[in-house]
């Protein structure tokens, strides 16, 4: 025998478990009473269909027992505004009938009700089916609960995640303001780094006319060269104070289609007049064809400056017929540009050090070169590393080839 076993809906919301009991025949009543009565259920019995309805919109049941043929209101009436019923609705009805014609089971069936229980009652047989609809009402309340407290926590997730996502983009915005600022300071640092050169440049060769002009007569054509030169240092240092601007306001660089040997020779002869000045010779190596990277021009010039100064101001005590600087460019790997840049120096002192920012060996220098160097090398999605030779050290630095950034 099946026993009903109201836990099946009492674990979700504790409550009793109302059976609707609606019949005219106050003996069929009784019966049905006696046969579920000691199951642990709450019992309702109605003798008509309105009076069940309203009790029902009081206190919704569980399940209803519910006779066919009766005065008034018929069965399939009553059930029919179950179903009407937005809380209602879903409550299971189990009709009770003498009826056996299938049309009329089609019929119940049709307006919703869940099962059939035939007079006259066998106590087996109600005590199956109303076992069976309890325990399906049980679980689908069960599946409902689930479903809200499911709904709830995706709500809930849903909030979090929102709140994450917020946070997230503040953050995000934050990093972008830092960045922002640091690499306006960096630029800042790296221009006016760079901008010591050509002004360095510039006060010696304007102290070489002054030498030139005091000789009887002047040496004009000498001070007409070094005149040049000036011009050209200055046109220079406007070029990297214009850069200043165009960052600093626009914070952005001008990458554009560059073949690195010609920065390469652009850079020895910037520098031609500072290396003859310490007898030094800078030898440009460009490889046979054009190397072409996406990059700023003027930010690659920088970067080949810090590089051969610092090569020049390790050769500071190397025999003069030593002094020279290979700036070598190839590609390589079909994948980078790189550059070499070697001297015959007395190589780094503290190796693992050199690409931090403020590290010196140098009693004037400011230990900015190779950091700005390397920030300005990684912007343009590249690498940058030294190593010692025998004699003197060298600088690498890679760029992605313009064909493999496609
Ligand atoms: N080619 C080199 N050979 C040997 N040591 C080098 C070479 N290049 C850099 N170094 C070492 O690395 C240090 C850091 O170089 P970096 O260019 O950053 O600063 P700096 O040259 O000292 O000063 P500045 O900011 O004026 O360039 C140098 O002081 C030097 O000790
Ligand atoms: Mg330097």
């Amino acid at each position: 025998m099946t026993t009903i076993n109201p836990q099946v809906i009492g674990d979700v919301d504790a409550q009793a478990v109302r059976v609707m009991l609606v019949d005219d025949t106050p003996e069929n009543l009784t019966l049905l009473k006696n046969m579920l009565g000691d199951r642990g259920l709450d019992i309702f019995a109605f003798p008509s269909g309105s009076l069940a309805l309203r009790a029902a919109e009081k206190s919704v049941p569980d399940l209803v027992l519910l006779d066919i043929t009766m005065p008034e209101m018929d069965g399939y009436e009553v059930c029919a505004r179950f179903k009407r019923h937005p809380q209602l609705a879903e409550v299971p009805i189990i009709f009770l009938s003498a009826l056996t014609e299938t049309s009329d089971k089609v019929k119940g069936f049709k307006l919703g009700a869940v099962d059939f229980i035939t007079k006259p009652f066998q106590f087996e047989e109600v005590h199956a089916r109303v076992s069976t609809h309890l325990q399906l009402r049980g679980l689908r309340k069960r599946l409902e609960y689930h479903n809200r407290h499911l709904q709830q926590l995706v709500d809930e997730k849903c909030r979090e995640l929102a709140e994450a996502h917020k946070e997230s983009r503040k953050r995000l915005a934050e990093i972008a303001h830092m960045n922002r600022n640091i690499t306006s300071s960096v630029y800042s640092a790296a221009i006016a780094h760079d901008l010591r050169q050509p002004l360095a440049a510039i006060l010696s060769n304007a102290e070489a006319a002054e030498l030139f002009l005091e000789q009887d007569p002047p040496a004009v054509e000498e001070v007409k060269e070094i005149l040049a030169d000036i011009r050209r240092d200055d046109q220079r240092a406007n070029q990297i104070l214009q850069r200043m601007r165009n960052m600093l306001n626009k914070n952005q660089t001008e990458i554009e289609e560059i073949d690195i040997n010609e920065i390469a020779e652009d850079v020895a002869k910037f520098l031609g007049a500072e290396a003859k000045m310490r007898n030094a010779r800078i030898f440009s190596e460009p490889a046979p064809e054009a190397v072409k990277v996406l990059a700023d021009r003027i930010q690659l010039q920088q970067v080949m400056i810090n590089l051969v100064l610092n090569g020049m101001d390790a050769m500071a005590d190397t025999p003069v017929e030593k002094r020279t600087i290979h700036i070598r460019v190839q590609a390589v790997e079909q994948a980078y540009a790189e550059v070499i840049v070697t001297d015959a120096g007395v190589g780094f002192e503290h190796i693992e050090h050199a690409f931090e920012s403020f590290f010196t060996t140098k009693p004037h220098g400011l230990g900015m070169g190779l950091s700005i160097t390397a920030a300005l090398i990684h912007a343009h999605g590249g690498q940058i590393w030294a190593e010692n030779n025998p004699l003197g050290a060298s600088v690498y630095f890679r760029l992605p080839l313009e064909s493999g950034a496609r």
